[in-house]
């Protein structure tokens, strides 16, 4: 049977899709946001920052999604490890639900503070978080793109961790995250 919440020695279906879900749309949506910055000045340009940013609310929403989720389900048991590991292995996660808000959030700022409209997919008015704000603008332009760098270097260690847990380690760490069994 398909259990919607997490069990002790098992991902529910929720954290799955969340987590599955999500690899797909941030990847698609970094993609584009290094991609769209140097094309030329026109029409194309601002589908594609259109597209970037609807892609980035909606990542906001499951963000907002995926921590309601972790407060009301349960997370499976962690294997036996030495204490800095596991203070370790907490620090990553609590840092990897951190700089997936902050991205999404900041990209919102940004946009505010430019003073563009926001559109979901042109279909649904997205308000500003602000007017426009030179300074701010600026600002949260920085944080955007040094978030997108931490979460990539915070990538590459959650990456790793998880072929040393399945191919070094040979535990159920990777196993139990799987879209299937
Ligand atoms: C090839 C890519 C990825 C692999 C192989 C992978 C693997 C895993 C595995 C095996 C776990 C379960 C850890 C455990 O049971 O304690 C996990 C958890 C997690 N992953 Fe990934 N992951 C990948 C991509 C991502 C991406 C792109 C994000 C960020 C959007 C992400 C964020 C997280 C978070 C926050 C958790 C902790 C879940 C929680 O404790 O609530 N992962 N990942």
């Amino acid at each position: 049977m398909m259990r919607l919440r997490s069990s002790i020695d098992r991902w529910g279906l929720v954290a799955r899709i969340l987590h599955w879900g999500m690899f797909l749309l941030f990847g698609v949506t970094v993609f584009i946001g290094f991609y769209m910055v140097d094309l030329p000045r026109g029409f194309a340009k601002y589908q594609v920052y259109s597209r970037h940013k609807s892609l980035g609310i909606t990542l906001l929403v499951l963000a907002v999604m995926r921590w309601l989720w972790r407060l009301i389900d349960t997370a499976p048991g962690r294997p036996v490890m030495p204490r800095w590991q596991s203070i370790m292995s907490s620090a990553m996660v609590a840092a990897l639900y951190v700089v997936m808000l902050v991205i999404p959030l900041s990209g919102w700022l940004y946009n505010s503070a430019a003073g563009f409209p926001l559109q979901w997919f042109g279909y649904i008015h997205w308000p500003a978080l602000l007017d426009a704000n030179p300074s701010i603008k600026v600002i949260a332009r920085q944080v955007h793109e040094a978030a997108v760098y931490i979460f990539m270097g915070l990538l590459l260690v959650h990456i790793a961790a998880a072929c040393k847990h399945h191919w070094v380690d040979r535990d159920d760490i990777m196993r139990r995250m799987l879209p299937f069994r």
